[in-house]
């Protein structure tokens, strides 16, 4: 057995392990949260943009959830994640560069370039997770500020400890994707708050092992991480709802305004 970098041998089935995933549903819910907190064209706040509105996508795995978000909008979009291989695979949905569509590697838990520029920016399905300290997180705050225009959004998700230890019966799993076989394993340390996730993919090419490493941020924790940061939160929602985030939410979802 092989091991190899988190989402490099995964590229190649991740749509299988997520076929149970709703991503209509989920373009459906993020965009409904833009419509509601984001600009709403009366709001000297945050006014819509004028010509077209400009998202970057941190995270985007495959494209699956871009898919829809572009078949239920006009946005534009870059597209990008940390993993070529991701990447690659979410250039074969999308189609290459095109009018509405770019693409690029960028990690997000580091310093990136940017230009200001873009009107939402969204880090969506648990990508956040991925960042495991406190640099990190601080890193990507800082970046999203300077990519994004004055008071555009930053739409994010997260996943938090009680999601990990109310669902460890879903811990386990395996599937296929053509000749490809997975099989999923996980575990969580709720003293270090860490979500440890071990794919083994097998193929016509061998075994190979990746292990994957997540922080269950507490709700509180990233309430004081994002004021740390100067980030306004225009609301915190409980698990795909219109509700309050809480301290038991499982999963909450993030509506934040960038500054003047
Ligand atoms: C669970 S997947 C979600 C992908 C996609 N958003 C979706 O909804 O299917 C997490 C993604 O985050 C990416 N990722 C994790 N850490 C990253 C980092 N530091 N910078 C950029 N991408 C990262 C992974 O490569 C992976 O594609």
């Amino acid at each position: 057995m092989k091991s190899v970098a988190p989402y490099s041998s995964l590229a190649t089935v991740y749509d299988a392990v997520m076929a149970h995933v709703d991503y209509e549903a989920w373009a459906d819910y993020v965009l409904h949260l833009i419509d509601e907190y984001g600009w709403d064209g009366e709001s000297d706040d945050a006014p819509p943009p004028t010509e077209g509105i400009h998202v970057l996508e941190l995270g985007a795995g495959t494209g699956l959830l871009t898919e829809e978000l572009l078949d239920q909008s006009d946005w534009t979009m870059l597209v990008t994640d940390g993993s070529a291989p991701m990447l690659a695979e979410a250039r074969v949905r999308l189609g290459e560069s095109n009018e509405r569509t770019s693409f690029q590697e960028l990690d997000f838990s580091t310093i990136w370039e940017a230009d200001g520029t873009f009107d939402c920016q969204l880090l969506l399905y648990d990508g956040f997770n991925y960042l495991l300290d406190l640099e990190q997180v601080n890193a990507l705050f800082a970046s999203v500020k300077k990519a994004g225009r004055p008071r555009g959004l930053l739409v994010f998700d997260q996943s938090t400890p009680h999601n990990s230890i109310n669902n460890a019966v879903f811990f386990e799993d395996a599937g296929e994707k053509g000749t490809l076989q997975y099989h999923r394993k996980s575990h969580f340390d709720v003293e270090m708050g860490i979500h440890t996730t071990e794919f083994e993919i097998t193929g016509p090419e061998g075994v190979f092992r990746e292990v994957h490493r997540q922080r269950a941020w507490t709700r509180s924790q990233v309430v004081d991480l994002l004021a740390q940061a100067g980030l306004e939160v225009v609301a915190s929602l409980d698990g795909f709802s219109l509700d309050p985030a809480h301290d038991e939410s499982e999963r909450i979802h993030w509506v934040i305004r960038l500054p003047d």
